[in-house]
């Protein structure tokens, strides 16, 4: 078969995790017999420097007419200072609006070889964790109205968090069929003791729960969520949550594995094309030094395989490759807890991975 990718490389770090992703789909390829024909396009920082605008629409019509999307990172401090509407980050939550991507899955599972990478004690560890966030992606405050005014006391700032009844029902039923291909269990975090958005979410969420009786379902509260994820990780399977929540959340659930390194998402709509990417940023403090972990965006791309173009033994022999390399002891700075060891850089570990596919 062939298809038909867009790349979003972005900035910072961006183009050489995109490439080593890039490397790894041509070795499936090769292996499993599949063409990938790869188009990149501006977004980010990136755009704003060639075009003046952190979107532009060719990207936009590009990414909707691939299978799907690939992306890198987006934005660094040259663009930190720019107004909010022509930043970097603009991009990635246009595109999400643009290609309707209401759903965020990142999974966070411990490797068993790099517990010693973990934050957490030991013993924590030692019970292992396997969960998914399911975040709501394109709605709550990220897309509310927001602006400057004169308030109470002089000039103010505003954000504004809205939640509708579909939004939700549709997030909830993403969670509660991802949870029974798992372990069968929903915990719904919002911060109903204060927010209308969260009773409204916690009402919707149950109402639906209706419909999956073989799927437990609890609530819990985001700042008691903060402290379980540490406290005892091996208790969550699927986590769903609101679009901020589930920012906040996820950065922390990458901690436990070990690096943000590690972690990839997969944005997913009502179509077929959906957005992989790495869950970390940019990171221009090492970019164009070949330092970055390439990982995240290799297990993107191994998400892409089993949810946008149903190749599930191409992304499991991704995976396979991956947890291998882990294994036998590979690391890049990130995740290198041995002082003596000499870390890989991003296109020998890439090479690692490619050799086991
Ligand atoms: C993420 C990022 C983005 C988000 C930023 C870059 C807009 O933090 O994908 O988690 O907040 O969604
Ligand atoms: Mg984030």
């Amino acid at each position: 078969m062939t298809y038909n990718i867009a790349l979003v490389k972005g900035d910072g770090i961006g183009p050489e995790i995109v490439e080593s992703a890039v490397r790894v789909l041509e070795k499936v390829g090769e292996k499993y017999g599949h063409t990938f024909n790869f188009t990149s396009y501006l977004a980010g920082g990136c755009a704003i420097d060639a075009c003046g605008k952190p979107l532009p629409e060719e990207t936009v019509e590009g990414c909707k007419n691939s299978d799907s999307v690939l992306l890198g990172a987006v934005g660094g401090p040259k663009w930190d200072t720019l107004p909010g509407n022509i930043r970097p980050e603009k991009a990635l939550l246009g595109l999400r609006a643009a290609l309707g991507l209401y759903t965020n899955l990142r999974p966070a599972r411990i490797f068993p070889a790099l517990k010693s990478a973990c934050a957490l004690r030991p013993d924590i560890i030692d019970r292992g964790f396997d969960l998914v966030i399911v975040r709501e992606l394109t709605g709550g405050i990220y897309f509310g109205d927001r602006g400057r005014r004169e308030g109470k006391y002089g000039p103010e700032a505003y954000d504004t968090e809205a939640y509708s009844v579909m939004e939700v029902e549709r997030i909830a039923r993403v969670a509660f069929e991802t949870a029974q291909k798992r372990r069968k269990n929903v915990v719904s975090i919002d911060k109903a003791n204060v927010l209308e958005t969260s009773r409204l979410w916690r009402e919707t969420v149950h109402r639906i729960a209706a419909e999956y009786p073989d799927v437990e379902v609890s609530d819990m509260l985001v700042d008691n969520a903060a402290m379980q994820l540490i406290r005892d990780p091996s208790r969550f399977d699927v986590v769903v949550t609101s679009n901020m929540f589930g920012d906040i959340l996820s950065d922390e659930a990458s901690q436990i594995t070990g690096s943000i390194g590690l972690l990839a998402s997969a944005s997913l709509g009502a179509t077929k094309c959906g957005l992989y990417e790495p869950i970390h940023g940019s990171a221009p403090d090492i970019a164009g030094q070949n330092k970055a972990n390439p990982i995240a965006t290799i297990l993107s791309a191994a998400m892409m395989l089993r949810y946008s173009l149903d190749l599930p033994a191409e992304a499991d022999a991704i995976e396979n490759a991956v947890a291998g390399v882990i294994e036998d002891g590979y690391r890049t700075a990130d995740i290198l807890t041995d002082p003596a060891m000499e870390p890989l850089t991003c296109t020998a570990m890439t090479e690692k991975i490619m050799e086991r596919i």
